[in-house]
């Protein structure tokens, strides 16, 4: 008897790909793959994972890897006994450039989703490598669809500040998230001194891209530990907390900061 052929999950869930090629790949974080040892990425959290992660227990809990590119966070959390679903762009949905006026389109449209090609291989070799039962989902970060949740815990790792609407992309999510939200993000050297701002000088969110500079893969923001627990107080997440650490990026340590919040109130159904 022929065995029945595999059914593919329906959108916005992905179907697995079968990926032999470490060349086809881009790992954004390195990881340890059995059969493959260590597979060298560009931010190396295994030694900062707890801290990265705000500490929260996971085990049990559904949470959704938001912003996954190749994985290792969402592939941490379920070695710790989550059920998780990952999430980052993909088909048509694309990275938002900063529009300088020469910026061209025409070439940078499909680099960006050769890259995001690239992590979503990297992301199935090491699934199979890992022999992991999480799922992984694609789609714009703006606007989750509900067909991904609910969660228990969603986890935003250095992802909303790259895009240029991050409160739209955390109430998408937040609608999706039961109980708790942790949100990590990379203070730069020069924004340092944000972790001793008070809150009564006010709530700031700094604008990174430069006319002059014109880099072209660009952070937009830079959001203070103060306002980002704000912005998740307004979604109904009101009891939260800020812990610091540091993290490697490219073999440099980076100071980052991690808020974990609860949710103190319901979603506002009619938004
Ligand atoms: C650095 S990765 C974050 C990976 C992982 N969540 C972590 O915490 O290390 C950045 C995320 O932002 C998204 N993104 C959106 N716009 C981007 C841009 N202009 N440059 C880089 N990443 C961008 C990527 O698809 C990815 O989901």
């Amino acid at each position: 008897m022929m065995a029945d052929p595999p059914t593919q999950p329906a959108p916005p869930f992905l179907a697995p790909r079968v990926v032999d090629d470490p060349a086809a790949c881009t790992f954004n974080h390195t990881i340890d793959l059995p059969g493959h040892g260590t597979v060298p990425g560009t931010w190396d959290l295994r030694a900062g994972l707890d801290a990265y992660l705000g500490g929260v227990a996971v085990a049990g809990k559904r949470v959704l890897d938001f912003g996954a590119t190749s994985g290792f966070l969402g592939f941490a959390m379920e070695a710790q006994g989550a059920e998780v679903v990952a999430y980052d762009f993909s088909g048509e949905a694309c990275w938002e450039m900063v529009p300088y006026p020469d910026f061209e389109r025409a070439v940078i449209a499909p680099e960006i989703r050769n890259h995001l090609h690239r992590f979503e291989n990297a992301y199935w070799y090491a699934h199979a490598a890992l022999g992991s039962r999480a799922r992984r989902a694609g789609g714009s970060l703006y606007g989750v669809p509900e067909a991904v949740g609910p969660v228990d815990i969603a986890v935003l790792g250095n992802a909303l500040t790259r895009l240029r609407d991050p409160f739209r992309a955390l109430h998408g999510v937040l609608r999706l998230t039961r109980e708790t939200v942790v949100v990590t993000e990379m203070l730069p050297k020069s924004l340092h001194l944000l972790r001793f701002l008070p809150r009564r000088v006010g709530l700031p969110v700094f604008l990174l891209p430069r006319s002059d500079q014109r880099i072209r893969f660009d952070a937009w923001w830079t959001i203070a530990p103060t306002t980002m627990q704000e912005l998740l107080a307004i979604l109904g997440f009101g009891e939260s907390a800020v812990t610091y650490h540091r993290q490697s990026l490219l073999g440099q340590k980076r100071l980052c900061y991690t808020v974990v919040a609860r949710r103190t109130e319901p979603t506002n159904p009619e938004l």
